[in-house]
């Protein structure tokens, strides 16, 4: 970060409005890998989530306070005692803790949602923001829809929120209604007319229905807001939070506009997109910018030419910059132990434990059998499997022993499929469609989950036929939605490991509240 320029705080909140995208739930171990990436990106705070929505929202808020830091870790609390109370005790083992309530203030959710006059929900937000001083000093306000809240209104609940002891004033655009100049000058007046707005960091989180979360945000930058709220991939409720990746990198590559900087280790930014897309099943399209496939490749003869000739011709960032051409050839199938260990250190996983290092390291040797060069994708991949398989030894848990599927051009598909569940081995088989379909129909007969199936996709680890295929099955049940993610070098097993994954969350998943539909 140059050190003439003031700070521009980097919130995400991948973990929590990320986490609100039907199908994106993730447990407590998925959560704290992410905190940890995040954390190596050097993001500022880290939203880990609302502790009051269910025991493993509380949980994994609780364990990323434990284990995180160098970030500052956020709770979510509605303006209520009983939030402000889990988020205060889900904080508390954190190094540097802050909860951010928030309530709204726009007359359609005051007189629709809430039922609640003007007066109240003021009373509401002081009293709760006097309640969290109880916990931290460190306070996040946020008026909920203030992009379609009544200017003077506004300005009233947040003056009187800064004098209460909140610290950051978030000003969200709750539905994505607003577009780049207007909600640039909502933070310009809001600073100019607030008269005690001095005493607060004004932050901005954009929603993208209308695809401009990103503009937004920094259209408030250039207005004075010095916190954003973001999230990697631009994950979040409905369409999305504004990119982290996108906001980072177009105030890191235009210095030249922005008077502010942010100290975000970019070249972190593709591993964590990696990271979250592969947890989540969310794929990055190729064309997204920073972390898209294509983001940086040239595919017309005359971009290609001007990037060999001089490379500003056509880039105005350097792929090695956000993090790609990480994916290293890395070992081979005589390497050792040893630099096994040392190679997943230097991709961020310290293997402490001798059990797991040999869990690995024969998972490891398996793949090197069939692949030969394996590359830090696939390494991390080996360590989504086992963390998995680890998760399911749950005595609830279904667990893949056997699977053998028949696919031949002249008879009809078939998978015979052998599951163990607390102890107990499940036999079924199935004719299908197609190998994986058989493979369902067989696990469905066994498992009975009797959900829908709402999404199957399969990529690619690395490049190349012998590569892991990692496979994403989302299922549907009575309204829940998960992902399951499973990687094989054969994608009819690496398909029944996904679908296993989901089926094994629908059973385990908890009711979690949402924050923005139960208020009272
Ligand atoms: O979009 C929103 O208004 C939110 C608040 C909780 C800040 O996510
Ligand atoms: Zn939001």
């Amino acid at each position: 970060m140059s050190k003439n320029k003031e700070k521009l705080v980097i919130f995400d909140t991948t973990l929590r409005d990320g986490e609100q995208s039907p199908g994106a739930s993730m447990n407590v171990s998925e959560k704290l890998r992410i905190a940890k990436v995040l954390e190596k990106l050097k993001v500022d705070v880290i939203e880990a989530g609302f502790p009051i929505a269910s025991k493993g929202d509380f949980d994994a808020v609780q364990n990323i306070s434990n284990n995180i830091k160098d970030s500052t870790i956020c709770a979510l609390a509605r303006a209520m005692e009983k939030d402000i109370v889990a988020a205060g005790d889900a904080i508390k083992p954190a190094n540097s803790g802050r909860i951010h309530t928030f309530i709204a203030t726009s007359e359609i959710h005051m007189q629709k949602k809430l039922n609640m006059t003007r007066n109240e929900v003021v009373d509401q937000a002081i009293k709760s923001i006097k309640l969290i001083k109880k916990y931290t000093n460190n306070i996040e306000f946020s008026p909920e829809d203030a992009g379609r809240s009544e200017f003077d209104f506004l300005c009233l609940i947040i003056e009187k929120a800064i004098n209460a002891g909140a610290n950051t004033i978030n000003i969200p655009d709750t539905v994505g209604y607003n577009i780049p100049d207007q909600f640039g000058s909502l933070i310009k007046r809001l600073i100019n007319n607030i008269p005690n707005s001095d005493k607060a960091i004004f932050s901005v989180h954009c929603h993208n229905d209308l695809g401009l979360a990103v503009a937004n945000s920094l259209s408030a930058v250039m207005n004075g807001a010095r916190q954003v709220e973001c999230t990697i991939n631009g994950l979040g409720e409905r369409a999305g939070n504004a990119s982290l990746e996108e906001v980072v990198m177009t105030v890191k590559t235009r210095q030249d506009i922005f008077t502010c900087d942010t100290q975000i280790a970019t070249n972190h930014i593709v591993p964590a997109s990696k990271l979250v897309s592969s947890i989540t099943g969310f794929p990055v399209q190729p064309n997204k910018a920073i972390v898209g496939a294509n983001a940086f490749a040239h595919e017309s003869g005359i971009h290609q030419d001007g990037v060999l000739k001089h490379r500003e011709t056509y880039e105005i960032m350097k792929a090695q910059d956000v993090g790609w051409l990480e994916n290293k050839l890395v070992l081979g199938k005589h390497s050792g132990r040893n630099a096994l260990k040392s190679r997943f250190l230097e991709i961020g996983y310290d293997i402490k434990d001798d059990n797991e290092l040999n869990d690995l390291f024969l998972r490891f040797k398996d793949l090197a059998d069939v692949k030969h060069e394996i590359y830090d994708d696939d390494l991390h991949s080996l360590i989504s499997n086992s963390i998995n398989e680890t998760n399911e030894s749950n005595e609830l848990n279904y667990n893949l022993i056997d699977i053998y599927s028949v696919s031949d051009s002249n008879s009809e598909p078939f998978s015979k499929i052998t599951l163990e569940k607390g102890g107990k081995k499940l036999t079924d088989e199935s004719n299908g469609g197609g190998p994986v379909d058989a493979t369902f129909k067989a696990i469905e007969k066994i498992v009975s989950s009797n959900s829908k199936l709402q999404l199957y996709s399969v990529n690619n680890i690395t490049d190349g036929t012998d590569s892991l295929g990692e496979v994403t099955v989302r299922l549907e049940k009575l309204g829940i939605i998960v992902n399951g993610v499973g990687s094989d070098k054969d994608i009819v097993i690496a398909s029944a490991k996904a679908y296993l994954d989901a089926v094994n969350k629908l059973n385990n998943k908890p009711d979690i509240l949402h924050p923005q539909l139960d208020h009272v």
